[in-house]
């Protein structure tokens, strides 16, 4: 939950006036111009958003004051108080904070001799706590304004203050990628189908791209009647990889029939979930690819339009696709009439402005129409009421960046790929305590232990394999026993995990699982938009008894209340943030008992769990 902040006045310059006025009245021409404006008029004032500034938004926007103040005080990358030149956002999500996050934001704090929160004196620095950055392989991380910092150590968080302090900064358009390239990683041997050009050919040349096959598959689909696509998807077995797993085919054909238009693409790319990285690779690396499927996908079912949903977090990524949007329009790959087909589709890039419940697809449709990011009560689905109440697929990058593939070479050859039960390839993400935290792009069927040991490299040197969450930060946790699961849907919720966005969290034995799930239950009672009750009021509970018991506090019946009270979130909760606890607060305390029970006793085997809560 976020704090409630009194927005600050502070007079505007002449020019600051009318630059602000020029953008408000550039985003109030489009529609969905809101955050888009914001984040502008966000840039023109230094980081926040003074008063004058939200006046100015609130009369040229025509949006009453009340209701834009409850927009910016959803997202955490407004803020309507005072920030330095620099905004350090440091994450304190569960994949960094197993790298020792808490105690770097402490260092850091001393280094800049502020709270979290604050601003330095002179100015230059604001301090403030973040979730999942999307950058987790390079953990612990940070960003300053736009640039990504990772694998800090308190040496290196040192230098780097001490680099911004001499005015050394860092332009991000000039970095390759935000984090190491995919030459870094271990290769599965499987053939590539999403990652086939990510880092091998510029991702900024449309030409690159034509020269490997790149839009082949559009003109293909449209040459193919709008069923034969849909089928085509729905035969391949292509399962959504944004991490509920509904098959896209399927989704596809419920909207193709519908006459209600127009109709609408729009492409997930919020990619909140703590450990997973991969949707960033391919906007950096491919962006075409995702434009392509994108495209497919809207003459599939009849759309016209098309968003993609990137968080705000993603400069570059954001940069990319716009840069692609541009040159495919250019040359009728994308746009009006395209390629003489009487197809035409525009896609528009929209902004996040980090909040992880706006990858929920129906919270992320209310953050494009300019609102808080509340999920929706469904049914009615986004297939049938979606953006601007128009029918609407909504779809992970992943998924929409198979696509290509799959019209252009069959069902029969992408069914060819994986299991009966988890068709075609994924990318995984393995990071945590391994020697090698990584992405790497494989056939869906191997083993939680061979993506650790053959792809991560093992346990890091000199530790012990102790527990891993798979899926994201919603799923279970597995002992080494649970090791031997095949990553497919049934055999993976069997086991009482998911295979969920395909990222596995390893943990050493230097790890509390105690402390572990107090990090991720902190993450949720802060992500919870606060529209219903059980989640709003639950992850709250959840966050106060686990810290009980990491405080050797705890009692007995602590746990079996966390183990309910999750269970009634399942059960009641709008959207499935408020039902993501119950799995790994069962699963830990089922399988980690012995560690619970020394909480419980009073003491923390590993001394890892301290007494403080995480900052606000
Ligand atoms: C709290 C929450 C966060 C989510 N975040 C994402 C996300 O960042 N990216 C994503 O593709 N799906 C996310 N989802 C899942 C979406 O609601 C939706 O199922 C997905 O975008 C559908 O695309 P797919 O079928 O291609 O997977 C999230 C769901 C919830 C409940
Ligand atoms: S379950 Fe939580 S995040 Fe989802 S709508 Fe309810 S309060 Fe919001
Ligand atoms: S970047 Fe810190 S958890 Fe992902």
């Amino acid at each position: 939950m976020l704090e409630i902040k009194r927005p600050v006045s502070s007079p505007l310059s002449p020019e600051q006036v009318s630059a602000i006025r020029e953008a408000v009245a550039r985003h109030k021409a489009v529609k969905g111009g809101l955050l888009p404006a914001l984040h502008a008029v966000q840039g023109l004032c230094g980081n926040w958003l003074p008063m004058e500034a939200l006046q100015l938004v609130s009369q040229g926007m025509d949006i009453p004051y009340p209701y834009l103040y409850g927009v910016i005080s959803f997202y955490t990358m407004f803020s309507p108080t005072p920030r330095g030149k620099y905004l350090i956002r440091m994450c304190e999500s569960p994949p960094c904070h197993i790298w020792g996050a808490e105690d770097l934001l402490e260092g850091l704090q001393a280094e800049l001799g502020i709270k979290v929160g604050e601003t330095t004196r002179d100015g230059l620095f604001t301090l403030e706590p973040t979730a999942c950055l999307g950058v987790c392989e390079v953990s612990p991380a940070m960003q300053i304004n736009e640039v990504v910092f990772g694998r800090l150590t308190p040496e290196r968080l040192k230098n780097i203050i001490a680099d911004y302090r001499a005015g050394k900064t860092v332009d991000y358009r000039t970095l390759p990628r935000t984090t190491n390239p995919l030459s870094d990683y271990p290769v599965s041997g499987d053939e590539l189908v999403l990652l086939a050009n990510v880092d091998r050919i510029d991702p900024l040349s449309l030409d690159a791209y034509l020269e490997q096959g790149g839009y082949e598959a559009l003109k293909k689909a449209l040459a193919m009647s709008q069923e034969e696509v849909v089928n085509t998807v729905k035969d391949s077995g292509l399962r959504g990889r944004g991490g509920a797993g509904f098959p896209t085919g399927l989704k596809w054909s419920f909207t193709l029939p519908n006459p209600n238009f127009p109709k609408y693409i729009v492409c997930n790319a919020d990619e909140g979930e703590p450990g997973t990285i991969k949707d960033r690779y391919l906007m950096e690396g491919d962006p075409h690819r995702v434009l392509e499927g994108m495209a497919i996908a809207g003459y599939a079912v009849g759309a016209s339009g098309g968003y993609i949903y990137v968080r705000g977090e993603y400069y570059l990524s954001m940069d990319r696709l716009r840069k692609a949007i541009e040159d495919a329009t250019a040359r009728n790959l994308l746009g009006d009439n395209i390629l003489g087909s009487g197809f035409s589709f525009h896609i528009q890039v929209q902004t996040g402005g980090g909040s992880y419940v706006c990858g929920e697809e129906t919270g992320l449709i209310e953050s494009i129409e300019g609102k808080r990011g509340n999920p929706r009560i469904k049914p009615p689905f986004p297939g049938v009421v979606g953006v601007w109440n128009k029918p609407t697929i909504v779809n992970n990058v992943e998924s929409l960046a198979s696509v290509p593939s799959i019209v252009m070479h069959g069902s029969e050859w992408y069914k060819s790929k994986g299991t009966e039960d988890a068709r075609g390839t994924k990318i995984f993400q393995v990071v945590g305590h391994v020697h090698k935290p990584c992405i790497v792009e494989a056939n869906l069927g191997m083993t939680v232990r061979q993506l650790i040991d053959k792809y991560g490299g093992g346990v890091r040197e000199g530790h012990k394999y102790k527990a891993c969450q798979t899926g994201g930060s919603s799923f279970g946790f597995f002992l080494d026993e649970q090791l031997d699961t095949p990553m497919e849907y049934k055999a993976m919720a069997m086991a009482e995990g998911a295979l969920g966005s395909g990222t596995m969290l390893v943990m050493d034995d230097t790890t509390c699982v105690v402390d572990v799930v107090k990090s991720i239950l902190y993450f949720f009672q802060h992500e919870s938009c606060g529209f219903c009750l059980p989640c709003r009021r639950g992850t709250r509970v959840l966050y106060e008894l686990i810290s009980k018991v990491a405080a050797g506090r705890g009692a007995r019946a602590d746990l079996d209340r966390m183990i309910s009270l999750s269970q009634i979130m399942v059960d009641s909760s709008n959207c499935a943030l408020g039902m993501s606890p119950y799995f790994f607060i069962k699963t830990t305390i089922e399988r980690f008992a012995d560690e619970y029970q020394a909480h419980l006793d009073g003491k923390c085997p590993l001394g890892v769990c301290k007494a403080k809560e995480h900052s606000p």
